[in-house]
């Protein structure tokens, strides 16, 4: 028995002759943050993709809140409570905010018809400070508000796994460090279990709670911020680097 919301066991994942995911395992806890880290290639898009069913394990296993779900589908295990972003910005452009946010609780509906989309969506404007621009076409604003709407249209369908890929690239200082309160809040108080991709090292240290770094698909290290912070393996990729020893970001 397990008390992890997500259990990834011996993943494995093959392109032709390259192994992009080599035996990695991890597990998140309910209300946590962790963090993948590693370079360009490391294997981290390919690790959420394989979570979010999108991408097959040549070996190894899935469990989400204790139940096995390797060979579900993605729209399974949506109704499983698990939401994703995307590397690559993915928002409705030519929807209004709110028009985006309906989309997020419209499709949570499908396996909860107790839902209400429009206060749904009217709660999570309110939330992620969005009201003023409700009614803007997505594609009109900038990346940081955009990165925000594609969070919103994520949790509108009202998860308890949350996958971040790169969800705070694009933004400024200012607009990372209020991402970094929102995702601290949302895993403290609404207990969100949150596994975010991202390169700012003092963005990662100071939020994380556990850190997992891969390098040619393999896991290199994993521990407390403060440990992987003085892993060999960080220690090697970022020597010099004063992101890393910089600390936190709060
Ligand atoms: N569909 C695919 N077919 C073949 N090779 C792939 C495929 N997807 C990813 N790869 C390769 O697998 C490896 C891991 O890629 P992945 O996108 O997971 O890395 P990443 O850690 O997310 O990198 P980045 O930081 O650049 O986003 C890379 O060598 C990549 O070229
Ligand atoms: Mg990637």
């Amino acid at each position: 028995m397990t008390s992890a919301l997500l259990k990834v066991s011996s993943v494995s994942v093959r392109f032709g002759g390259l192994k992009a995911l080599d035996d990695v395992s991890f597990t998140a806890e309910p209300g946590t943050i962790t963090g993948l880290i590693g370079p360009n290639g490391a294997g981290k898009t390919t690790l959420f993709n394989v979570v979010a069913g999108i991408q097959r394990p040549s070996a190894g296993r899935v469990e989400l809140g204790g139940r096995n779900v390797t060979t579900a589908t993605p729209q399974r295990r949506a109704s499983m409570g698990l939401a994703r972003t995307f590397q690559r910005l993915e928002v409705f452009g030519t929807l209004s905010v709110r028009e985006n946010l309906l989309v997020g609780a419209e499709s949570r509906r499908r396996w909860d018809r107790s839902v209400r989309p429009r206060s749904v969506a009217d709660g999570l404007l309110e939330r992620l400070g969005l009201t003023a621009v409700a009614s803007v076409l997505a594609d009109e604003l900038p990346t940081g508000t955009q990165r925000l709407v594609e969070l919103a249209r994520a949790l509108a369908t009202g998860p308890r796994l949350l996958l971040l890929d790169e969800g705070a690239s694009g933004l400024d200082e200012h607009e990372t460090a209020q991402m970094a309160t929102l995702l601290r809040t949302l895993a403290r108080d609404d207990g969100l279990t949150i596994a975010l991709v991202e390169h700012d090292m003092p963005f990662v240290m100071g939020l994380c709670d556990t850190v997992v770094m891969l390098d040619h698909g393999q896991v290199v290290a994993l521990g407390t911020p403060d440990e992987v912070r003085a892993s060999e393996a960080v220690q090697a990729a970022y020597l010099g680097s004063t992101s890393v020893a910089g600390g936190g970001s709060e």
